[in-house]
C-alpha cells in the first residue's frame, strides 16, 4: 500500500469518526486521539525515516493534518455557535417584565415626627439645640426651681447611676443648660429634642420616651407674653395635627413657671365629640408650658427684672401615636418590620 492510500484510510476512518460526535468535548478527545502522540497521524508521520521519497511523503502528511485540522476547527466553531445561541436565547431580556421590587428601608414615625417639629420652629426662627441625656441632678432638677426634696420630683420616677447623676426625665434640662451658654446676655428662642427616661413601662409608657422641649426669653420690653405662648402653641399643634386642632389652657403647676398651664387638643379620634379616648371629655391633654419663673431665671444667669419669657414641653411619642393612630407606645421601639412598613410613604401624612 503506498503512503497516499494509507493517509486516505486514516482520513477516511477519521471522517467517520467526526461525523459521530456530539459535543465540543467529545470533539476535543478525538482531537487528542488523532493529533496527538500515540495517535494514528503521530504514527504515520514516523514512517517518514523508511520513506523512499521524503518529499513526497511531507506532502502527503501536511495534507491529511491539514484535512483533519480543518474538520475539526469547523466543526468546533459549529459547535460554539451552538452554544451561543442557546445561552442568547435562554438570557433573553424581556423588557415587558415586571421589574423585581427593591425593598427600601422606611422613616421610623418617631423620627418623622421630630423632622416634622424641627421644621415647624425652625420656620418660626427658633434654633435647635442639643443636650446630654446622662445629667446631673443640678441640671435636671436644682436649676429649675426643683431643689433637693421637692415633692414635684417624685412625678419623675428617675434612673439615678450615681448620687448626683441620673439619666435625665425631662428635656428641659436643656433650659437651664441654653441660659448658661448665653451668659444672661441675648435673647433665646430655642427648641430641644431628646430622648428622657423614668421608671414607668406599659401601653402609653416607656422607660425610654422622647420630648421636645422649648424655650423663649427676650427683654421685658419687648413683652413676650402668654398670647404669644398661646400663639406658638397653636401653630405648633394645628401643624402637627391638623387645622381643625383646637387648644384649651388649664392652670396647673410646673416648679419652672409660673403662671403654668397645662395644654389640651382636640382629641383626634373623635374630633372633640367624646369618645373612650378622651375619657369623654373631647380633649387630650398633651403638654406643659409656662411663663419662666423668676428662680429659674435668676439662677440661670438672666436677670427677671431685665428678661421674661416662656416655655413649653411635651412627649413625642405620643404626639406620634395620636398622629398616626399608634394603639401601643412599645410598637415604636421594637422595631418590628410590620409595624415599621406602614410608614414607608411620605404621602399618607
Ligand atoms: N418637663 C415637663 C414634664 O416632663 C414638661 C414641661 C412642663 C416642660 C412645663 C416645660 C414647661 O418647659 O414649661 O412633665
Amino acid at each position: 500500500m503506498d503512503i497516499k492510500q494509507q493517509a486516505a484510510i486514516i482520513k477516511e476512518e477519521f471522517e467517520n469518526k467526526i461525523n459521530e460526535v456530539k459535543s465540543l468535548k467529545e470533539l476535543n478527545d478525538l482531537k487528542i486521539g488523532y493529533l496527538g502522540k500515540k495517535g494514528p497521524i503521530f504514527e504515520f508521520s514516523s514512517m517518514i525515516k523508511d520513506a523512499p521519497d521524503k518529499k513526497e511523503f511531507g506532502i502527503v502528511m501536511n495534507d491529511l493534518k491539514n484535512s483533519v485540522n480543518t474538520k475539526i476547527e469547523e466543526l468546533k466553531s459549529k459547535f460554539e455557535q451552538e452554544e451561543l445561541d442557546k445561552k442568547l436565547q435562554s438570557e433573553k431580556i424581556d423588557l415587558t417584565f415586571p421589574s423585581t421590587k427593591i425593598k427600601k428601608g422606611s422613616i421610623h414615625p418617631l423620627n418623622r415626627t421630630i423632622e416634622e417639629i424641627e421644621d415647624i420652629f425652625i420656620s418660626m426662627g427658633y434654633e435647635v439645640v442639643d443636650g446630654p441625656e446622662l445629667e446631673t441632678d443640678e441640671f435636671c432638677f436644682e436649676r429649675l426651681n426643683l431643689p433637693e426634696g421637692h415633692p414635684a420630683r417624685d412625678m419623675q420616677d428617675s434612673f439615678y447611676i450615681s448620687e448626683k447623676d441620673l439619666l435625665r426625665t425631662q428635656t428641659s434640662a436643656v433650659q437651664a443648660r441654653t441660659m448658661l451658654k448665653y451668659e444672661g446676655k441675648k435673647p433665646i428662642r430655642m427648641i430641644c429634642v431628646g430622648k428622657t427616661y423614668r421608671r414607668e413601662d406599659d401601653a402609653t409608657h416607656s422607660h425610654q420616651f422622647n420630648q421636645v422641649e422649648g424655650l423663649v426669653i427676650d427683654k421685658k420690653e419687648n413683652n413676650v407674653s402668654l398670647s404669644d405662648l398661646k400663639g406658638t402653641l397653636e401653630v405648633f399643634m394645628k401643624r402637627m395635627l391638623g387645622e381643625n386642632t383646637n387648644l384649651r389652657f388649664r392652670p396647673s403647676y410646673f416648679p419652672f413657671t409660673e403662671p403654668s398651664y397645662e395644654v389640651d387638643v382636640t382629641c383626634f379620634k373623635c374630633k372633640g365629640k367624646g369618645c373612650n379616648l378622651c375619657k369623654d371629655t373631647g380633649w387630650i391633654e398633651l403638654l406643659g408650658s409656662g411663663i419662666v419663673h423668676p428662680n429659674v431665671l435668676k439662677m440661670n444667669g438672666y436677670d427677671p427684672e431685665e428678661y421674661s419669657g416662656f416655655a413649653f414641653g411635651t412627649g413625642i411619642d405620643r404626639l406620634a401615636m395620636f398622629k398616626y393612630g399608634i394603639t401601643d407606645m412599645r410598637y415604636l421601639y421594637q422595631n418590628d418590620i410590620r409595624f415599621l412598613k406602614q410608614f414607608d410613604r411620605r404621602d399618607i401624612d
